[in-house]
This record gives structure tokens, sequence and C-alpha cells, in this order.
């Protein structure tokens, strides 16, 4: 092993409104730092090459990948978890729509169409669709979570208007 991965360094990280001093290691991904030193679990390894979404987060406001991302590159940006997501529309509506069975991707569907609500609430169909893409449930099906989407979507089509 080089010197470069063995190498650990202080860094503040801006997660959940709370600054955290942590020592990390160059090679650590965000998904790594969250769960394993930091104890926040609401992020889940799924396939951990950014293909099932089940690791996202918000850098500065946008859903990301937390595995395929390293924690030294997140930098001063606002990090926020499911933990750290105080407005819970999306998880009331997932749960009065049965939009969840196992619960181990739902944390990830929350925060990905949450994003949705807040930037595009006159969001299609096809958008919706679209916008789940990154997202995979293997054992819930979709129609609650496209239902639960589209109240939250229409309840915010409604306060801002
Ligand atoms: S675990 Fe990160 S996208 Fe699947």
């Amino acid at each position: 092993m080089s010197n470069l991965a063995q190498k650990s360094e202080l860094i503040q990280l801006l997660i959940n409104g709370q600054t955290e001093e942590i020592y990390i290691r160059h090679s650590d991904t965000l998904l790594f730092t969250l769960r394993e030193q930091l104890g926040l679990m609401g992020a889940k390894p799924g396939c951990e090459n950014g293909d099932c979404g089940s690791c996202t987060v918000f850098i500065g406001g946008t859903p990301m990948n937390a595995c395929h991302m390293l924690t030294i590159e997140v930098g001063n940006e606002k990090i926020t978890t499911i933990e750290g997501l105080s407005d819970n529309t999306m998880q009331e509506a997932f749960t009065s729509h049965w939009a969840l069975q196992c619960g181990y991707c739902t944390p990830g569907f929350i925060l990905n169409t949450y994003a949705l609500a807040k930037t595009n609430p006159n969001a299609s169909e096809e958008t919706i669709n679209e916008w789940l893409d990154p997202n995979i449930s293997r054992c819930t099906g979709y129609q609650g979570i496209k239902q639960a989407v589209k109240v939250v979507l229409k309840n915010e089509r409604e306060k801002q208007s």
C-alpha cells in the first residue's frame, strides 16, 4: 500500500446542519464516512457502483450517489442525509401510499423525489418516470411510489401558487 493510500487528514464536513471534524483517508467514499465514521446509516450500500440510488444524499441540495464520491471531494458543500431531512412530507406520502416494502432503498427514493418536488413540481408523468430511473427497488412496485410523488408534487404546486 502506498503512503498516499494510508495517509489520514483532518477535515470538517457540514452534515445535517452540524459541523463534524473527522480524520479521513483520501480513498474513503462519502458513503463509508457517513456510515462507518459518523454512524449515519440512512444512506445504504447497494450496488456501490452508482447504479441503484440507495446511497443517495444531497450535496448542496442536489441528489448524489454517496458511493461514487470521495469524502475529500465534498469540500464545503452542505451534506444532507435522510436523517437531516426536516420536511417529512415525502416520507408521509410514501407511508400512506404503501410506497415501500422492506424499506432498504426508501431513503434514496425519498431524497431523490423530494428534490424533484422542490425543483420541478410541474413535472409530467414522463419526467417523473425519468427522475425515478436512478433509483432501483427490488421488492416494491413503482406504482405506490409514483402515486406518493404525484401527491407531493400537487401539494407543492398549490403551495407555490
Ligand atoms: S450503492 Fe450507490 S448507487 Fe448503488
